[in-house]
């Protein structure tokens, strides 16, 4: 199959490209971060990358046209990338409203730019599959958070958009995921060594999710459990 992964440079878009290219998949992958080394090093005869910032219509609209000549059909796309804060992980205050608009921009209209540009694509696959890495934090019934809500308030709306995604297009599936509490690249260059899972092994989680059955549209958790939204 051919997928586009976004946000591949590390954490866990760079171990989804490394599980999908070791199942033999065809893998265009996002490169958001030109200085860091570890998705380029990969060098896999069946990994493409695409320089794409999820945040940017130009940016998008020059991957799609990129993998327009790289291949005739889209049959997966994962929409991973995603932001806490500013790139070097601050966050400010409740006051820093060019912040929030930025993971906005990101995490929400993100989504929208890649499924319109992709969209073509993506129609000529039988397969039709588009997975969003979405948020336990994205789920209003269940927020128990006092802070950190314009995360959330990015996840509720990505929510929402795919929901609304599912009712538009009938012929393609949807998977909506919250991927656990991993040990990543959220908010800056260090690895968050308090989360629970490792990128691979949350990739791991993912992976059996976005290939395997699902019989209607929810927002699944790693360990199968479903969050109201
Ligand atoms: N980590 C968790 O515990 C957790 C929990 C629930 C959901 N999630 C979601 O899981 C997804 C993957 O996150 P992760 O934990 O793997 O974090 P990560 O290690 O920071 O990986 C995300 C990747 O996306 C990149 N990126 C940032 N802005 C981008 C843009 N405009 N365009 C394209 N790529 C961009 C990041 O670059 P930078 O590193 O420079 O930002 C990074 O390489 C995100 O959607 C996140 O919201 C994560």
């Amino acid at each position: 199959m051919n997928i586009l992964v976004t946000g591949a440079d590390r954490g866990l878009g760079l171990s989804l490209v490394k599980k999908l290219l070791g199942l033999g998949h065809t893998v265009f992958a996002g490169q958001y971060l030109s200085h860091w080394p570890e998705l380029s090093k990969l060098a896999h005869p069946n990994l493409h990358l695409i320089p794409l910032d999820v945040g940017s219509d130009d940016s998008v609209r020059d991957a799609s046209k990129l993998v327009a000549n790289l291949t005739d059909t889209l049959d997966m796309l994962i929409s991973n990338a995603g932001i806490i804060g500013w790139d070097d992980g601050t966050m400010a205050d409740f006051t820093d409203t060019e912040m929030m608009l930025r993971v906005y921009n990101v995490n929400a209209i993100g989504s929208v730019r890649l499924v319109e540009h992709f969209k073509p694509l993506l129609e000529l696959s039988t397969f039709k599959r588009l997975c969003f890495v979405s948020s336990e934090a994205g789920s209003i019934e269940n927020c128990t958070r006092n802070s950190f809500f314009w995360y959330g308030m990015t996840k509720a709306a990505l929510n929402l958009y795919v929901k609304t995604l599912y009712n538009r297009m009938q012929d393609y599936d949807f998977r909506l995921y919250h991927p656990g509490y991993i040990k990543s690249y959220m908010g800056g260059d260090a690895v968050n060594e308090s989360a629970t899972y490792t990128p691979d092994e949350a990739a791991k989680f993912a992976i059996d999710y976005f290939f395997g059955d699902e019989e209607k549209f929810v927002l699944r958790s790693y360990d199968g459990a479903e969050y109201p939204f």
